[in-house]
């Protein structure tokens, strides 16, 4: 089959915002404790951290990492995270069965985030605790010497103020699942109480609300609606929250197409943003923070939820597991061509979505796997993320895409071709990213870029960095025995003898 991807008169999006790059880590499973805590490992650093980890989450090229959950949040009780390790309590947590020992916290995820040079996107408890915990814990974080909590931080150690601008309020309160759980108009009470308070307590935060937890929650767009109408004058983003994984499609091509539930996602979402706005003539956008998304073998999950219910008595007089392997998924080839098609959606959405976390980080559902007191090593979907995380800078445009068709169940025919271009106007370099989706044809693309060309000096453009994702086998995955057996291949790429700015590229299926 044969396509094109032209830029003539194509759309500039947006600037490409960093935070895109967002990733995830929950107090869940080993995603903390032997995920990026080790105190013991043989690269642990003088905080406990994995140096082995921090050098895969530079290399993945993560900008903003939201913290500690997730489901974990709403039972968390921050203040048990700081000061001396000897003196926190250890609890239980009622999110994933576990007992949490509270040797990583606020503190200590602060130093690995200087270590990781990464943005904190901190969530607050919205499911037993509330308003006031959220205040105590911004004076925490980021008030000066001179009152008790701010001099609290400073006498566990850390005396300059750390400048958390980012604020999830709760987490999924709309899931039934989540401790705390309430109605679209109890947490829009909640929302607008808690997030009035917080910008008087420090204006310049940027404050995200829950959306939905999934596209398909029977409430997803009402939810929004109500919540942005109700606290729009104090929010900034809106969440959504979008996991997908081949069972849980219809068939493995509509798996592929996935991005199309999101573009779906997307669309609702801001619109209820922009109804809000407009009921409230208001001044400034919400934007969409996409802070959970990826894949997730979701029924292996619910399995292991149904074992766990079966096994446990009525009391729980057991002790729950610390840091068990939970929700380690072990991703193929077509799951990293899936979570690329993901990224090329949220980047040709950069107008509206101003923020992003891939979830998680390490370990749990992640592109980084580590063994105890072992190896760590990348998973296929590190490959996408990352190549987009360093190239795709500047500003984002939507290039005219002619492409044969595929048929899904879920969203009738699609474009075989996704694809999106980003060019950086400081140092006149760009990436075009793009996915075939069609599970049976290889796709012929001609690309032409000219318009990248018009004013400037340039005459031409070079090709000098072409990747490919893609192997014989779709199943094909890395793991500790074989942890490059995934890798990205050099992609065949053809300039025509004419054009300087134009290309040929096949995509294989
Ligand atoms: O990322 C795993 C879980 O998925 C998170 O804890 C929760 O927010 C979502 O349901």
């Amino acid at each position: 089959k044969r396509g094109t991807i032209s830029l003539h008169g194509a759309q500039r999006i947006a600037d490409v915002p960093r935070r895109i790059f967002g990733s995830f880590i929950e107090h869940l499973g080993r995603s903390v404790y032997g995920g990026i805590y080790e105190p013991e490992h043989e690269t642990a650093d003088e905080h406990g951290f994995r140096g082995d980890v921090l050098d895969l989450v530079k290399e993945l090229g993560v900008t903003c990492v939201r913290y500690p959950g997730g489901n974990f949040v709403s039972n968390y009780r921050w203040q048990d995270g700081v000061g001396p390790k000897s003196q926190r309590p250890v609890r239980r947590d009622l999110a994933w069965h576990t007992t949490e020992p509270n040797q990583v916290g606020l503190d200590d995820f602060y130093h690995w985030s200087k270590a990781a040079g990464t943005e904190i996107m901190m969530a607050v408890n919205m499911g037993t605790q509330g308003l006031q915990s959220a205040l105590d814990e911004i004076e925490y974080a980021n008030g000066a010497p001179g009152t008790a909590l701010a001099d609290w931080r400073v006498a566990n150690g850390i005396r300059e103020p750390m400048d958390i601008r980012m604020w999830c309020i709760g987490n999924e309160m709309d899931g039934p699942w989540q401790v705390g759980h309430m109605s679209a108009e109890e947490y829009a009470v909640a929302v607008e109480r808690t997030a009035h308070a917080m910008k008087l307590a420090e204006p310049g935060l940027e404050l995200v609300a829950c959306g939905s937890s999934s596209a398909s929650m029977p409430t997803f767009g009402t939810w929004e609606r109500t919540v942005l109408t109700r606290a729009y004058d104090y929010l900034d983003f809106v969440s959504c929250h979008a996991y997908y994984f081949e069972r849980g499609a219809k068939s493995p091509q509509d798996f592929l197409a996935s991005g199309e539930n999101m573009k779906h996602f997307i669309a609702t979402v801001a619109a209820q943003a922009d109804d809000a706005k407009a009921a409230h003539q208001g001044d400034h956008d919400i934007a969409l923070s996409f802070d959970e998304w990826g894949v997730w073998y979701q029924d292996d999950w619910n399995r292991q939820e149904a074992e766990w219910k079966a096994q446990n008595r009525v009391l729980h007089n057991e002790p729950w597991p610390t840091a068990p392997h939970l929700l380690e998924d072990t991703y193929t080839v077509r799951d990293a061509v899936v979570e690329g098609a993901l990224m090329i959606e949220l980047l040709a959405h950069c107008d509206r979505v101003r923020s992003a976390s891939r979830a998680q980080l390490v370990n749990v559902i992640a592109p980084i796997m580590t063994q105890n007191g072992g190896p760590a090593w990348k998973q296929t979907v590190f490959y996408p993320f990352a190549f987009a995380a360093h190239h795709a800078v500047g500003d984002a445009f939507a290039p005219t895409i002619h492409s044969s068709q595929v048929h899904t169940e879920s969203y009738g025919d699609v474009d075989a071709v996704r694809a999106v271009v980003t060019f950086d106007q400081q140092t006149h370099s760009g990436c075009v990213l793009m996915v075939n989706r069609d599970m049976q044809q290889a796709t012929e693309l001609h690309l032409d870029l000219q318009d990248l060309l018009s004013n400037t000096q340039f005459t031409e453009i070079i090709a000098d960095e072409q990747v490919l994702l893609h192997d014989d086998d779709p199943y094909a995955t890395n793991t500790i025995e074989h942890p490059d057996r995934v890798k990205l291949r050099t992609l065949d790429i053809t300039a025509s003898a004419e054009h300087p700015a134009q290309f040929t590229v096949t995509l294989p299926e």
